[in-house]
């Protein structure tokens, strides 16, 4: 029953744009599982821009009249501004964004608008659309990261000789700088880049003119409207071109390892940020209260872009799991591609931007650092080393010695510096005054002067290289 307590009518309206055959239109049920435009309506400049370069090159291969290719352009620039002005109507009946651009379009200009569809298919224009809100989807993301990697860098550099814990297994292992540190997230975040910079070039072939799936008899320029649309070339085999979503997966496989990476940043923001490291200070825009503790400071955001990567990672296995098995060319199947697109990259984008935030805005405490960058025997290796260098001895020994030290260490619930000198002795008469520099910190990050090391002379000339080399 309908809402005023009469029947529903038997036989609702066949489509205006495929009806032709049909008696009777598509039950609620079957609009309601068939219609995408509540989602696919984001893809609306991608295929008005896709329908005026159809547009032209049809009317450039005589295939289109003069009159109706400015008709048609008019009425596709009229409808851009309704609907970035809010003023056009979506129409659930009109099932996708193509079908109620076209039908909005013979609203304004009538007949002509009858005439863009030839020679393509929604199966082509689908595809075309999606690569190219992907392709501005990687570059807006190219450019968060690269802002993501600015405030690392940044903050690498304030903190280029600031000593930490470094830890292997959440165990204190050796002396970092946090420089260091957070230099490794820029090499990740460069990877991540690159990825995304390596799915843009594979994905920049144009679809357009593969028609449904066969190509077209009409004397098409495919090379026209893909270099309207800033498509390298057409794709080579039009069933490819219309049943191909490798572009939307590398998308989605790029994002969920980025997503992996900013997960891990996340956690490490979370563990810093807890009271017994108390490393690090969100500032005070990207921390929360508790509704109860009142002096609870919570690194909510860091949870949630921790969190968030299993929305990615969701949308990589779901999008794969839907193309699995699919016989060629087209089938309606794909049109569950773009919610997993969609929702990834926005939720990318809040990540790296929310993350850039943190990070911009955090202060670190060198001295809480520092101090448990002594704790847990972390220059037990310097110590070995310095027996190395010193004492010419070979480093499996050196390591059992030092090792020695350590228990004993622990029996007195001391440091290796505050052991007596005749413990030191007994175990090896090398031992004693001349070895405690070897035990500090700071000597211990500026020795790791290797290639690609923690020492802060390495992390500077670091910033200065990672600037060059992502920045500019
Ligand atoms: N909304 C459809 C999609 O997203 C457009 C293509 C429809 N093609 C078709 N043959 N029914 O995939």
């Amino acid at each position: 029953m309908t809402e005023d307590g009469r029947p529903p009518p038997t036989a609702p309206a066949t489509s205006p744009i495929w009806g032709g055959r049909f008696e009777a239109g598509p039950a609620a049920l079957m609009a309601e599982i068939n219609a995408s435009i509540d989602f696919d309506r984001r893809l609306y400049a991608q295929d008005i821009a896709a329908s005026k370069a159809h547009c032209c090159m049809l009317v450039t291969q005589g295939i289109l009249t003069e009159a109706d290719g400015q008709a048609i352009l008019g009425g596709l620039d009229a409808i851009l501004a309704e609907i970035t002005q809010g003023r056009f109507t979506f129409r659930r009946s009109l099932e996708d964004i193509h079908m109620n651009v076209e039908g909005r379009l013979a609203e304004l200009i009538g007949e002509a608008a009858g005439r863009l569809h030839t020679a393509r298919s929604r199966n082509d224009q689908v595809a075309t659309d999606l690569r190219l809100w992907v392709r501005d989807a990687i570059d807006d993301l190219d450019g968060a990261l690269k802002g993501l990697q600015g405030a690392l860098i940044d903050q690498a550099e304030r903190y280029a000789d600031a000593v930490m814990p470094g830890f292997t297994h959440l165990q204190t292992a050796q002396p970092v700088t946090l420089g260091h540190h957070l230099l490794a997230y820029v090499e990740m975040l460069g990877r991540d880049r690159g990825r995304l910079r390596d799915a843009r070039a594979r994905l920049n072939e144009c679809p357009l003119g593969a028609a449904a799936l066969a190509g077209t008899a009409f004397p098409i320029d495919r090379r026209m409207t893909a270099a309207a649309l800033g498509f390298a070339a057409p794709m080579a085999n039009s069933l490819d071109a219309v049943s191909d979503r490798d572009f939307a997966l590398e998308f989605l496989a790029a994002g969920a390892i980025l997503a992996t990476h900013l997960s891990r940043l996340g956690e490490e923001i979370v563990i810093w940020s807890s009271d017994p490291f108390g490393f690090i200070r969100l500032s005070d825009s990207f921390a929360t209260g508790s509704s109860i503790m009142p002096q609870k400071r919570n690194p909510d955001a860091a949870e949630l872009v921790r969190a968030k990567a299993g929305r990615v990672i969701g949308a990589l296995t779901g999008l794969l799991v839907v193309l699995k098995g699919l016989p060629l060319a087209y089938a309606k199947d794909m049109q569950e591609d773009k919610e997993p697109v969609f929702d990834a990259a926005d939720t990318l984008s809040v990540s790296v931007r929310a993350m850039a935030g943190m990070i911009e805005g955090a202060s670190f405490d060198r001295a809480r650092m520092q101090a448990a960058a002594g704790r847990g025997f972390a220059t037990a290796t310097d110590l070995a080393d310095w027996l190395v260098r010193t004492q010419g001895m070979a480093f499996r020994r050196a390591h059992h010695v030092v090792g020695a030290l350590v228990r004993e260490a622990e029996r007195r619930g001391c440091g290796i510096e505050d052991l007596p000198d005749e413990v030191l002795t007994a175990v090896d008469p090398a031992l004693g005054d001349p070895m405690r520099p070897a035990l500090s910190v700071e000597a211990s990050v500026a020795s790791r002067v290797s290639e690609g090391g923690t020492a802060p002379a390495n992390v500077r000339a670091a910033v200065a290289a990672a600037r060059q080399r992502f920045l500019d």
